[in-house]
Formats: C-alpha cells, sequence, structure tokens
C-alpha cells in the first residue's frame, strides 16, 4: 500500500535564518511547503552541532505543519520524549543509533508521534526489513549527515527502489523520505526510484523566492528523467 502519491517538500530549517527563525518557518509555510524538517545534531553522531527541544519548540508555535524532527544524536532514546513534548509530529532515528530498533520506534508512537528510521548512505535498506511493520516512515540519506549543501549521492537509487517495494508490500502507509542534496536537479532521481517526501535545505532556504523554489521542485520531481 502506498502512503500517498503526492510529493511532500520538507524545507529543512537548518539553511534557514535562524535569527528570524518564527518568520522563515512561516514564510515556507505561505511558500507552500508541507512538513518543517528541523534538524538536530549533537556533534558525536556528527560533526556538528545544531538545536534542541527548546528551539523545536519555537518552530512549533511558529507553523501548523506537521513538525518532522531528524536526530542524528546518540542514545536518541534519552530525548524523543522530550521533542515529543515540544512539538514533534514525527520523529526519526538512525538505524546506526539504536541497537534495540523495535524499542526506539515503539518509544516515538507510545510518545504520540509518527516513528521514522532513517538509514545512512553506507547502511543497507536490510537493516530496516525486520521493523516495516511497525514504522511510520523511511528516511533513506542521500549524503552523510551532518551538513547543508552536500553533493546528492545518486548511487542510494536501488536502496530507495527496494524499500519502495517493501513499502508498498505493507498493509499500512509508510512515507518514503529522502534527504541531502535534493534540488530541481536531483528530484527526479530519487522520485523515479520511489520517494514521496524530500527535505530540501539550500535548494529552498536559499532561494531568494520560496513559493518559486517549492513549485521548482515539484516540477522537477515529476518531468521525465534523462
Ligand atoms: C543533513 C541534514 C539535512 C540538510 C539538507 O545532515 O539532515 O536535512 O539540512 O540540506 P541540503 O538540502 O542543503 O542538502
Ligand atoms: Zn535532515
Amino acid at each position: 500500500m502506498t502512503a500517498d502519491d503526492a510529493i511532500l517538500i520538507a524545507p529543512s530549517i537548518l539553511a534557514a535564518d535562524i535569527g528570524a527563525l518564527a518568520a522563515e518557518v512561516k514564510a515556507v509555510e505561505t511558500a507552500g511547503a508541507d512538513w518543517i524538517h528541523v534538524d538536530v545534531m549533537d556533534g558525536h553522531f556528527v560533526p556538528n552541532i545544531t538545536i534542541g527541544p527548546f528551539v523545536t519548540e519555537a518552530v512549533r508555535r511558529a507553523t501548523t505543519l506537521p513538525v518532522d524532527v531528524h536526530l542524528m544524536i546518540e542514545q536518541p532514546e534519552r530525548y524523543v520524549g522530550d521533542f515529543v513534548k515540544a512539538g514533534a509530529d514525527r520523529v526519526g532515528v538512525h538505524v546506526e543509533t539504536c541497537p534495540n530498533l523495535h524499542r526506539s520506534v515503539a518509544q516515538i508512537r507510545e510518545a504520540g508521534a509518527k516513528a521514522c528510521v532513517v538509514v545512512n548512505p553506507a547502511t543497507p535498506a536490510t537493516a530496516l526489513e525486520h521493523v516495516m511493520g511497525n514504522i511510520d516512515q523511511v528516511l533513506v540519506m542521500t549524503v552523510n549527515p551532518g551538513f547543508g549543501g552536500q553533493k546528492y549521492i545518486a548511487s542510494m537509487k536501488d536502496k530507495i527502489e527496494t524499500l519502495r517495494r517493501w513499502i508498498d508490500a505493507q498493509d499500512h502507509p509508510i512515507d518514503l523520505q529522502v534527504d541531502g542534496g535534493i534540488t530541481p536537479a536531483t528530484i527526479g532521481h530519487a522520485r523515479a526510484a520511489g520517494a514521496n517526501c524530500f527535505v530540501a535545505g539550500t535548494a529552498v532556504f536559499g532561494k531568494e523566492d520560496y513559493a518559486q523554489a517549492i513549485r521548482d521542485l515539484r516540477k522537477q520531481a515529476t518531468s521525465p528523467q534523462g
């Protein structure tokens, strides 16, 4: 069963002007964004430090859109509850940080959010095979996490295709999201492989006109691949 054929665009606030965060979030909402993507980094799992529940709460106050929190932190189970309390509708944990993955996804759902599992570029799809029945979202990283503005790794295609097949074989909806290097030039590649939800940092917040940037992404997502 497919989650939804609609294309979902999730701008990442990592590329926003954090000094004007509420206005930036409202601006992309007005510009046609579907979700707001919040990148949480701890300086351990990834070589960068960003934000926590406190700032997530400010994002929550600024929008009625789903708040999609991507935890790039070690021992994410220590903080899942705090992010859901801060207003996260969706929480993603990396399989590389969760030795007891079933317990981690159950924790997210019990806290009241949709559960997402994230895989780094070097992690195979098989890492998710036994949790497909317990999750609401899969995130395939198309860069190594830590920074915005990196180059899309096109060889993730096979993994996205495999996960699309597994998702379609489930009897509950699962969104298939990609994150990293998504631009009008790469979005069609990920869409053709089966992704339905696209995180975009610099391809939205790096542009003057957010509405035009989101329209360009949607348009290129469905244009034929060369
Ligand atoms: C990378 C983050 C991404 C990042 C994407 O570690 O998970 O969400 O913001 O940025 P772009 O779209 O610029 O590659
Ligand atoms: Zn992200």
